[in-house]
C-alpha cells in the first residue's frame, strides 16, 4: 500500500502556478478567498496538517497547535514573523520559516517613495488638485522639504534599512543609523552609514524611516517622548510594523505643528487604521504593500514553497529548508 502523503493547509489565495508544486509531493488543502481566519478555524486546519504556507493575517502560538500533533513546520510569506509565537512552536518541535532577501530592494523602494511623498506633500498636493483647489499656480502653495542633501536617519539597519541607505547615497543625504548592534565597518562605508545613539537619531534626522523588527521590547518605540525629540520640520516614515509607534501620539505631534509629515505603510490594528491619522492631511497611508511589487510577491511565494517541501523532506533540498527561523526545531 503506498504511503499516505503528508497535508499542508495553504491559508490564503497565492499564485496558483507556485503553490501547485507542492501537488507533486503533498495532498492540498488551499483556501480559495482572501480570509480573515478566526483562531478556531486556524487550529482546525493545522489539526490535520503536517505543513502550511501561511501569511501575516495568520496569528498562531500554542493554542492553534495545541491539537496539531503531525504539524512540522509553518512557512510564512513574509519576513517578518510577529505573527507567530517562535518559543512556542519551538518548543512544540515546529519549524518556522519566513522569506527574507527577496523582498529586500522592493521593500527599500517602497520606504524611499513614501518618505519622498511625505516630504514633499505628494498625496495632499493630488488631494488637493482634485478637489479643484487649483485655481491658478501660487508660489507658496504646498511647500515641501528636500530629500537631496538632507539627513535621513534609518532606524533597525538589517538588510532593508541598508537598502534605503544604498539608495540615499544617490540622492546626496546623510545617513544616520541607529541599530541594536553597530554594523561592521566595511558595512558602513558601503552604505556610507554612520551609527548614532538613538536620541541623537531622533534630534539630528531631517527624515525618519523605521524598519525594526516588532516585538515587545521594541512596541512604540517612537512615542510621544522620541516624537519630541525630532525636528518639528521632519518627516517620520513606518514601512516595518505599526505596532512601533504610538499612534495617538503621532498623531498629537502631526496635528501640532510638532512633526511634519508622515509616510506610514503599517498601522498597529491593521486592516483598521487610526481615525485620527486618516483625518490628517500631512500623512501619506498605504495599506502594507512594502514588498508589494509582482515579481516579489511571486518570489516570496516560491522561496515559502521550497521552504515546506523540503521541511517535509521532499524535493532537491530535502530536511534542508533555505530559510528557517528556528532551526532548532528541526533536530526535534
Ligand atoms: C511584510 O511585512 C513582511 O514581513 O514580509
Amino acid at each position: 500500500m503506498a504511503a499516505e502523503r503528508p497535508r499542508v493547509w495553504v491559508s490564503q489565495p497565492l499564485f496558483d502556478d507556485i503553490v501547485g508544486r507542492l501537488d507533486e509531493y503533498f495532498e492540498v488543502e488551499a483556501n480559495r478567498e482572501v480570509a480573515d481566519h478566526a483562531p478556531a478555524r486556524i487550529a482546525a486546519a493545522l489539526h490535520e496538517a503536517d505543513g502550511a504556507l501561511i501569511t501575516l493575517n495568520e496569528p498562531v502560538g500554542a493554542d492553534e497547535v495545541a491539537q496539531a500533533s503531525r504539524l512540522r513546520v509553518l512557512a510564512n510569506v513574509a519576513v517578518g514573523y510577529n505573527n507567530l509565537d517562535v518559543p512556542a512552536l519551538s518548543k512544540a518541535g515546529i519549524l518556522v520559516t519566513n522569506t527574507p532577501d527577496v523582498l529586500t530592494e522592493t521593500t527599500a523602494d517602497l520606504g524611499f517613495a513614501l518618505m519622498m511623498a511625505a516630504a514633499r506633500r505628494i498625496t495632499e498636493a493630488e488631494r488637493w488638485l482634485r478637489e479643484g483647489q487649483w485655481r491658478g499656480w501660487s508660489f507658496r502653495s504646498l511647500l515641501g522639504a528636500d530629500i537631496h542633501g538632507s539627513t535621513l536617519g534609518i532606524l533597525g539597519m538589517g538588510r532593508i534599512g541598508q537598502g534605503i541607505a544604498r539608495r540615499a547615497g544617490g540622492f546626496g543625504m546623510r545617513v544616520l543609523y541607529h541599530n541594536r548592534s553597530r554594523l561592521p565597518e566595511a558595512v558602513e562605508r558601503e552604505c556610507g552609514a554612520e551609527y548614532v545613539a538613538f536620541d541623537a537619531l531622533l534630534a539630528r534626522a531631517d527624515h525618519l524611516v523605521l524598519v525594526l523588527p516588532y516585538s515587545a521590547q521594541s512596541r512604540h518605540i517612537v512615542d510621544a517622548a522620541a516624537l519630541a525629540k525630532m525636528k518639528p520640520s521632519a518627516t517620520l516614515t513606518n514601512i516595518a510594523r505599526g505596532g512601533l509607534i504610538d499612534e495617538d501620539a503621532l498623531a498629537d505631534a502631526l496635528a501640532g505643528g510638532r512633526l511634519a509629515a508622515a509616510g506610514l505603510d503599517v498601522f498597529e490594528g491593521e486592516p483598521a487604521v487610526n481615525p485620527r491619522l486618516l483625518a490628517l492631511r500631512n500623512v501619506v497611508l498605504t495599506p502594507h504593500i512594502g514588498s508589494g511589487s509582482l515579481a516579489t510577491r511571486r518570489a516570496m511565494v516560491s522561496l515559502a514553497v521550497d521552504n515546506l517541501i523540503a521541511a517535509l523532506g521532499r524535493g532537491p533540498h530535502a530536511g534542508r529548508p533555505p530559510t528557517p527561523v528556528n532551526a532548532d526545531a528541526l533536530a526535534r
